[in-house]
């Protein structure tokens, strides 16, 4: 049975359009632009569950199902998949609607990032458990 998506249990960590400027040279939104989108909306998601500052220590299982075009509404939805000591990983979910098309909404891609917690002296540090 598939997995049930997050997208139907919570509101996006972030809402965003694809612009001109994020195309590659053949017009289709460039990859590594959507990946941005979704680090910035993991560590939005994660700065509220670990009420810290954060950085990126890892990207896994980033897949990308469906391209994303000029003008499509992109969201990307996330959940706490894992709290370790220092570490906090997010699956996040990117769905997009369609510039001119109708209500339909569609997965285009997933990922888990991991956010590591971390001091003034970026040292990582111990996540409160409250
Ligand atoms: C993130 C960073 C502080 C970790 O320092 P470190 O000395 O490697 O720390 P540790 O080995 O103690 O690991 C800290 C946590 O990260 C986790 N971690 C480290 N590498 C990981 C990886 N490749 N994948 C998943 N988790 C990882 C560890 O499991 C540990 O989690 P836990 O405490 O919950 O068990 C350091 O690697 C760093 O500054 N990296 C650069 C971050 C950055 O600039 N990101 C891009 C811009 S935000």
């Amino acid at each position: 049975m598939n997995k049930p998506s997050i997208k139907n249990q919570q509101p996006p960590s972030l809402r965003t359009v694809a612009m001109p400027a994020d195309a590659n040279p053949s017009g289709d939104i460039f990859g590594g632009w959507i990946m941005s989108q979704m680090d910035i909306a993991g560590a939005i998601f994660a700065s509220y569950v670990v009420k810290g500052r954060l950085v990126t220590v890892a990207v896994d299982s980033m897949t990308f199902h469906l391209p994303v075009f000029i003008g499509d509404q992109v969201s990307c939805y996330c959940e706490t998949t894992r709290i370790g000591n220092t570490s906090i990983s997010v699956h996040i979910e990117t769905w997009v609607r369609r510039k001119h098309a109708s209500e339909e909404n569609l997965k285009v891609t997933e990922a888990t990032f991991t956010y590591v917690c971390i001091d003034d002296e970026r040292r990582p540090m111990q996540i409160e458990r409250l």
